[in-house]
């Protein structure tokens, strides 16, 4: 995809370029557009499909946690003909020290892709991948959830048709979810979309370049605010996600404080007449948004949750479809 093929050294197998779906900036916006209505197609038939991945067999690496993600990955290689192979954390050496490098080169011998939410760096998943020659898709890595992202633009297209020239408002933490929804964004013609974050909790300013980038060839644009004051409200959609992830903690000990005004209510809603309001889950009732507004009629996060596993049949096709039941030699 991204890396250039080169020599390894001797006796160590050639650097070959990693596949797979690393990031939403390593595609063009045209497969990105193509990959969410694929989705949508298989949300609505999930038998629409020539059982591509029969004979291949899938790894399903999380070592960290995960409801929707896990399953729908699960669910979509099942579905597509595929065997998947389930890790947690602790089953594999690499949690005994054993080099990424090698654990690449020993599952690349036997599987036929591999899906992986750890806790490294995105960098990881991609040396698993080369040194694997190892077909690997990012289940959310600490820099972007592309496939929440893809999933997200397919429950748009969903619930509203045409995106052009959508406004969308986000407001939260610059995390992985935000980082991949502001690429699946910058595609979309016309789009306006406003990213509302606590100070010290923005997106990284890397991506907002590599969006804005993007952005400006489909006419799009991406905002970066970090205060609550004087948001938009002639808004077609309003995003937030959960303020922690589930079992850390924060260095920034006023982290609450700061995330305070940045709270979806009723009244944010009604300041945004006829807005939807879409959440990747899980929520926090009380923190980041009330139940009344995550249960909401305006609410499509549950909508946003079943597309998970379309989404994740679009990955897959798009990742492994043209590849399995091949495996690649060690
Ligand atoms: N939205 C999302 O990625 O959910 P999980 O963490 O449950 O997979």
């Amino acid at each position: 995809m991204t890396s250039p093929a080169s020599a390894g050294p001797r006796g160590a197998p050639p650097q070959v370029p990693e596949t797979g779906l690393f990031s939403l900036a390593d595609l063009p916006a045209e497969t990105v557009t193509r990959l969410a209505e694929r989705a949508v197609e298989l949300h609505h038939d999930h038998a629409a499909h020539a059982r591509p991945l029969v004979g291949a067999t899938v790894g399903m690496l999380f070592t960290e946690p995960s409801t929707r993600t896990r399953t729908a990955f699960t669910v979509a290689a099942v579905r597509l003909g595929a065997t998947p192979v389930p890790y947690g954390p602790g089953d594999l050496q690499l949690s005994t020290g054993e080099a990424v490098e090698d654990t690449g080169r020993a599952l690349g011998s036997m599987l036929d892709g591999l899906v992986a939410r750890t806790a490294g760096p995105l960098d990881e998943l991609r040396r698993l991948s080369r040194h694997g020659h190892l077909p690997v898709v990012n289940a959310m890595s600490v820099e972007e959830h592309p496939t929440q992202g893809l999933c997200d633009l397919a429950t748009l297209k969903l619930t509203l048709g045409d995106l052009d020239g959508l406004r969308l408002l986000y407001v939260g933490e610059g995390n992985s979810t935000a980082t991949a929804l502001a690429l699946a964004l910058s595609g979309v013609p016309g789009c306006e979309a406003t990213f509302a974050c606590p100070p010290g909790h923005g997106l990284p300013d890397a991506f907002l370049t590599t969006a804005r980038k993007r952005a400006a060839m489909a006419g799009a644009t991406l905002a970066h605010r970090d205060s609550a004051q004087n948001l938009p409200t002639g808004v077609d959609v309003v995003y937030t996600t959960r303020r922690r992830p589930t079992g850390t903690s924060r260095s920034d000990p006023a982290w609450r404080e700061r995330f305070r005004p940045f709270h979806v209510d009723e009244e944010f809603m009604t300041r945004r007449p006829g807005a939807l309001f879409l959440h990747d889950l899980p929520a926090h009732r009380g923190d980041e948004v009330t139940g009344a507004v995550l249960d909401g009629p305006r609410s499509a996060a549950w909508t946003q949750a079943s597309m998970k596993t379309g989404s994740a049949m679009a990955v897959l096709e798009h990742a492994l479809g043209d590849q399995t039941p091949e495996t690649s030699e060690a």
